[in-house]
């Protein structure tokens, strides 16, 4: 079955073209990381104009690299929460008035179960495939969730984030250290090859499989500003400072995720454990997962299917629709849509 995802619930405007949920033919993403820029993060209403300019030439962008015609699209699938209300508009809208026209079903998708279906797609063979129970990490600008995943669509929340996620901690991280927008690779990248000269607060949320991130960006608020001198205002921190303030930063986020993911892998006797969502695109998180799984099967898809994109939300529709589901022509978006 041939489905167009379309995905438009935040700063992404992108469109795919995935054939039975696993191999995809065109996945474009138009980023509007330079419209928010200069705000120093994503203001809504810029998103939802991005999106009403980008989303025609988009999905017509994947339809061409795919060299297919619209007569061939079977179902069109589109994010339907969580996200921006006004974002989330525009393709939900898009994507009913194709289906429509097009007489195909319509999928509404939760994004953070798209981001679990990246792990589908492009496996080689079907051994490849995550085995249930699953756990996953959904770690994002909004969401920091451990969910567990029994079988295609029967989800259960172990733990969240009791603050901000671990995606919004490292872009208030980057801002806090002069580093910019989108933070979580400008962070990545000053950070690369540093050796931290100190160290910064874990919270283990012991007992529970809850995270917390606020409390380590106050650390390194506290650390950034530094002692207040007698002679005066307090001095930008150094260059290297920065870098080594960046890798402390990096270092105590990665370390909880990778515990805590793993502790609940073994509490839940999962048979496999999934990273997605934007900061599983990190490359110091990927690399400690793989190497603390302790013989667990670890999937972490590749960066760019890790961040936000189209093509996971028509390999998630893939699934639904197999199982007969399909949305009406009412279907609304659901901002605060959950997983579990
Ligand atoms: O999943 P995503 O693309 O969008 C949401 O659904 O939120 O995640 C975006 C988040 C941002 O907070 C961004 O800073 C973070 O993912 N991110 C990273 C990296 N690349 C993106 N965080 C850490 N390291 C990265 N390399
Ligand atoms: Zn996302």
């Amino acid at each position: 079955m041939l489905v167009l995802g379309i995905e438009t619930s935040c700063d992404e405007t992108a469109a795919a073209l995935v054939l039975d949920g696993r191999h995809i033919l065109s996945n474009v993403v138009a980023s509007q990381v330079e419209a928010h820029r200069r705000y120093g993060g994503i203001v809504p209403e810029i998103a939802s104009r991005q999106h009403l300019l980008q989303v025609l030439p988009v999905v017509r962008e994947a339809l061409e690299r795919a060299g297919i015609g619209l007569d061939r699209v079977e179902a069109v699938a589109v994010t339907r929460g969580p996200g921006l209300a006004g974002s989330l508009m525009v393709g939900v809208n898009v994507a009913k008035a194709m289906a429509f026209a097009l007489g195909v079903p319509l999928c509404g998708v939760n994004h953070l179960e798209g981001h679990i279906y990246a792990a589908w797609l492009d496996a080689r063979d079907p051994e490849e495939e995550p085995g249930f129970p699953l756990l996953c990490l959904v770690a994002s600008g909004g969401h920091t969730d451990l969910i567990l995943m029994e079988g295609h669509g029967v989800y259960r929340l172990l733990g969240r984030t009791r603050d901000d996620a671990a995606g919004e901690a490292f872009d208030k991280a980057a801002r806090l250290l002069g580093l910019g927008y989108p933070g979580g690779p400008a962070i990545q990248q000053v950070a690369q090859g540093v050796e931290p000269q100190e160290s910064l607060p874990r919270a283990w949320m012991r007992g529970t499989l809850d995270f917390s991130f606020s409390g380590l960006k106050t650390a390194l608020l506290h650390q950034v500003q530094g002692a207040p001198t007698a002679s005066g205002p307090r001095h930008a921190p150094s260059h290297d400072r920065v870098r080594s303030l960046a890798a402390a930063f990096q270092e105590s986020v990665v370390e909880v995720l990778v515990a805590k993911t793993l502790e609940a892998a073994a509490h839940v006797r999962a048979r496999g454990v999934v990273l997605v969502g934007g900061v599983a695109a990190n490359a110091m998180l990927r690399q400690q997962m793989q190497a603390s799984h302790r013989g667990l099967p670890v999937l972490i898809p590749p960066p760019p299917l890790c961040t936000d994109n189209a093509a996971m939300i028509a390999a998630c529709a893939f699934f639904r629709l197999r199982r007969g589901e399909r949305d009406s022509w009412d279907l609304d978006v659901t901002p605060a849509l959950r997983l579990g």
